[in-house]
C-alpha cells in the first residue's frame, strides 16, 4: 500500500525514448533517466515503429535499474509502479506496459497506467512545484505540442482529481511533425526541431512570406462543437507543401541533396556543421518556416484562452523546447494578464518523471490498473 512518501516509479516507452524516473509526491525529482534511440532512427529520417520496440527491449531493465540507483532506492522500496498507457506505437508501448506489470506483480505493489498526453501537462505540475509553487490559478488551457500531437485542454481539478475537455486539436500533421518533415526536406537530419530552433536565429523570418495555417472547414467528424463550445483547431500538413513549393520554384533540389549526402557523412553534426552546410537564403527560410508556426501556435491559442476566460497557460510537449515559442508566447500571454508556464526543456520532451507525476494523483485516489489492461495507441485524454 501507498507508504506516506509516494514515492513512484515511472516508465515511458511510448515512441523513441526508453525512459524511467523516480518521483517524491508529484513534487520531487529523485532520478530521471532517458535513453534517447535518435541514432538508431537518423538514416531513417524518422521513428522506424519495428526498430523502436526492440531497442526498448535492450534498454528497459538498466534503464529502469539506472533510474532506482540514482534515486538511492532499490525495488521493494518505491510505493507503486507507474506506466505509459498510450497514445504512441503499439509495440513500443506493450514494452513499458509488459515490463511495468511483471514488476508490480512480482513487487505487490500497485500499478497505474498513465495517458502520455496527462503525462506532458503534469511535467509543468512537476517543474512549478520543484520550484515551491503549489498555487494553480484556474480556469487552466494547456496546449501540449510535439511530434504526435497538437492539442489544446481546459484542464479541472476536484481535489486530487484532474479531467481535460480537448477544445482544439490538429486536424493533419502535428506541429513537432512539420519541423521534422521540413527538416528532411531541406537536408537537414532527424529531429528537425532542435535543429531548425537553432538555425532559425541566423536568417530573416520576414524573407519567405507563408500564408497563416488556414481551416477551410468545421471539423465534420467532431461531435462535440455543439454541445462543447468553440473551438481552435490547427493545420500544418499546408505549410510543409508550401516549402516542397518553394524549394521547387526556386530549383533548390540539387543543393539539398549535396547537403543531405553532405550531412550523412558526419558523425554527430553540431549546429556549426548545419549552419556552414545551409546558404542564407536556405537560413532565411528555415527562419519563416518556424515564425509561422510560432505565431499560428499563439493566436490560436490565445484565442482559446480568451474564450474560456483561463487564468492560466501550459505550454508543454517537445516543441514546447523551441526558444522562439517560448519566448513570444511569454511576450503575448503577459500582454493579456495570462500567467504561462513551460516545462524546463529536459522535462518539455519525452521523460518518465512526468509519467510518475502524473501517476501521484492517482496513487492517492487509488486509482489503480488491473493485470489485464493493456496498450491503447489511440488513447483519447479526458
Ligand atoms: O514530446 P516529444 O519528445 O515526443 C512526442 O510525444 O512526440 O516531442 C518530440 C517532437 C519532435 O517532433 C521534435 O522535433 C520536437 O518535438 N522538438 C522541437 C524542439 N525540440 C524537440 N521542436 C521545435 N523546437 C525544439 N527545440
Ligand atoms: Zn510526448
Amino acid at each position: 500500500m501507498a507508504s506516506n512518501s509516494g514515492i513512484i516509479l515511472g516508465i515511458e516507452s511510448s515512441c523513441d525514448e526508453t525512459a524511467a524516473a523516480v518521483v517524491r509526491a508529484g513534487e520531487q525529482v529523485l532520478s530521471n533517466v532517458v535513453f534517447s534511440q535518435i541514432a538508431i532512427h537518423q538514416p531513417y529520417g524518422g521513428v522506424v515503429p519495428e526498430l523502436a520496440s526492440r531497442e526498448h527491449l535492450r534498454a528497459i531493465v538498466p534503464v529502469v535499474r539506472r533510474a532506482l540507483v540514482d534515486a538511492g532506492q532499490s525495488y521493494q522500496s518505491i510505493d507503486a509502479v507507474a506506466v505509459t498507457q498510450g497514445p504512441g506505437l503499439a509495440g513500443a508501448l506493450l514494452v513499458g506496459i509488459s515490463y511495468a506489470k511483471a514488476l508490480a506483480f512480482a513487487l505487490d505493489k500497485p500499478l497505474i497506467a498513465v495517458n502520455h498526453l496527462e503525462g506532458h501537462i503534469h511535467a509543468v505540475l512537476l517543474e512549478e512545484r520543484q520550484h515551491g509553487n503549489h498555487l494553480v490559478n484556474f480556469p487552466v488551457i494547456a496546449l501540449v505540442v510535439s511530434g504526435g500531437h497538437t492539442h489544446l485542454y481546459l484542464a479541472e481539478q476536484r481535489q486530487e482529481t484532474w479531467s481535460y475537455r480537448n477544445v482544439g486539436r490538429t486536424r493533419d500533421d502535428a506541429a513537432g511533425e512539420a519541423f521534422d518533415k521540413v527538416a528532411k526536406l531541406l537536408g537537414l537530419g532527424y529531429p528537425g526541431g532542435p535543429i531548425i530552433d537553432k538555425l532559425s536565429k541566423f536568417g530573416n523570418s520576414a524573407a519567405v512570406k507563408f500564408a497563416s495555417p488556414q481551416l477551410k472547414h468545421p471539423d465534420r467528424n467532431d461531435k462535440s462543437t455543439k454541445e462543447n463550445g468553440a473551438r481552435f483547431d490547427f493545420s500544418y500538413s499546408g505549410i510543409k507543401t508550401a516549402v516542397l513549393r518553394y524549394v521547387e520554384t526556386h530549383n533548390l533540389q540539387a543543393e539539398i541533396e549535396n547537403r543531405r549526402n553532405h550531412m550523412g557523412r558526419i558523425n554527430k553534426p553540431t549546429i556549426e556543421d548545419h549552419r556552414s552546410a545551409c546558404p542564407q537564403n536556405i537560413l532565411d527560410l528555415i527562419a519563416s518556416f518556424q515564425r509561422t508556426i510560432v505565431e499560428d501556435l499563439i493566436r490560436k491559442t490565445l484565442q482559446a484562452c480568451r474564450n474560456y476566460n483561463a487564468a492560466t497557460l501550459f505550454v508543454t510537449g517537445g516543441v514546447a523546447a523551441n526558444n522562439e515559442l517560448r519566448s513570444r508566447f511569454e511576450l503575448e500571454a503577459r500582454k493579456e494578464g495570462i500567467q504561462v508556464y513551460f516545462p524546463s526543456r529536459s522535462l518539455s520532451t519525452d521523460n518518465a518523471a512526468m509519467i510518475a507525476a502524473a501517476a501521484y494523483p492517482k496513487l492517492i485516489a487509488q486509482d489503480f490498473a488491473t493485470m489485464d489492461f493493456s496498450a491503447e495507441p489511440g488513447l483519447i485524454l479526458k
